[in-house]
């Protein structure tokens, strides 16, 4: 029984020796595959057709947190298994980057760096960074909070239903609830990507921060039309937007995010699903199926949800 690898190459061969370790094999899904051989698939950015010969497939696995490239696949059967991974140190990794973000601003190092380059002993005074606004409060955005409690800063968390987190201001009314925004100077996306979602964090959305607020996208692209944000970042030139997910991934050459000087772009990193992660809870599932256990499979997905 072989699982099929739909993704990056240069994972595949990391992800294969740790698979035929736990006696399962791993192969890539190219031109001499059968696609109707395929029963079981790891997928992380599939292309659009990939998908619509593969009549036996009973089970795909993303390749990491996010399962917005499999739901939004039409041409994905709608028995076919989706699970997601869930890896125990995604949410701090995730936590680690909205940290950095925030601190960098805080403690001025962009502006520090460039002293440096002209040898001056000059002080920039910090700028008020007291609350934040966390969009989405799932496993990834309590742990978020926890770790920006911990650093001192004051939460508010958006959330569908009432979530009851020590120390977090939490609003369930929606994305454009003005109360949400007041007095934030940081808004961080965690949001999973689901129609809801989908362009939603729009101009209707930047016309409710305060003036000069910093934005973190760490959710997905598709939620942030970037002319948006560029409209916003004209209008406050002391924001400054830390952008991890794109529309279009890779980040395309030509596109004016890579010379903004308010933008600073990473390349979706801020948390990576760790090999030994995915390995150990796709083996898992994997045994769980052929076993006809699939309620006890971890990470399954309500396709009515999005995630
Ligand atoms: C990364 O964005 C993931 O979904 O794991």
């Amino acid at each position: 029984m072989t699982i099929y690898y739909i993704g990056n190459e240069k994972k595949y061969n990391a992800l294969k020796n740790k698979f035929e370790k736990e006696n399962i094999s791993l192969k890539c899904y190219d031109n001499d595959v059968n696609p109707l051989d395929v029963e079981y698939a790891l997928v992380w950015n599939q292309s659009e057709s990939t998908f619509e010969k593969m009549k036996n497939l009973r089970w795909v696995s993303s390749l990491g947190a996010g399962v917005d490239h499999l739901i939004n696949d039409i041409n994905l059967g709608k028995d076919v298994i989706i699970t997601s991974i869930k890896d125990e140190y995604l949410p701090l990794d995730m936590a680690r980057y909205a940290a950095a973000c925030i601190l960098q601003e805080q403690k001025r190092f962009r502006q520090y760096r460039q002293l440096q380059d002209s040898k001056s002993w000059d002080f920039v005074k910090e700028p008020k960074i007291k609350r934040v606004l966390i969009l989405g409060l799932g496993n990834i955005g309590q742990k978020i909070s926890s770790v920006l409690q911990g650093l001192g800063y004051e939460i508010n968390g958006l959330s569908n239903s009432t979530k009851k987190i020590s120390g977090v201001k939490n609003f369930t009314k929606g994305l454009y609830d003005p109360e949400m925004y007041e007095d934030i100077q940081v808004v961080i996306n965690v949001l999973p990507l689901t129609n809801e979602t989908y362009h939603a964090l729009n101009e209707q959305f930047f016309k409710l921060l305060p003036p000069n607020t910093h934005v973190v996208n760490m959710g997905r692209g598709d939620q942030m039309p970037g002319d948006d944000l560029l409209q916003y970042l004209k209008k406050n030139p002391n924001a400054i937007a830390y952008m991890d997910v794109f529309e279009n991934e890779p980040l395309p050459k030509n596109h004016p995010f890579w010379s903004h000087p308010q933008v600073m772009v990473t390349p979706h990193i801020a948390a990576i699903s760790r090999i030994s992660s995915v390995v150990k809870q796709v083996s898992k599932n994997f045994h769980l199926l052929k076993a006809q256990k699939e309620e006890q499979m971890i990470g399954v997905v309500d396709r009515s949800k999005g995630y």
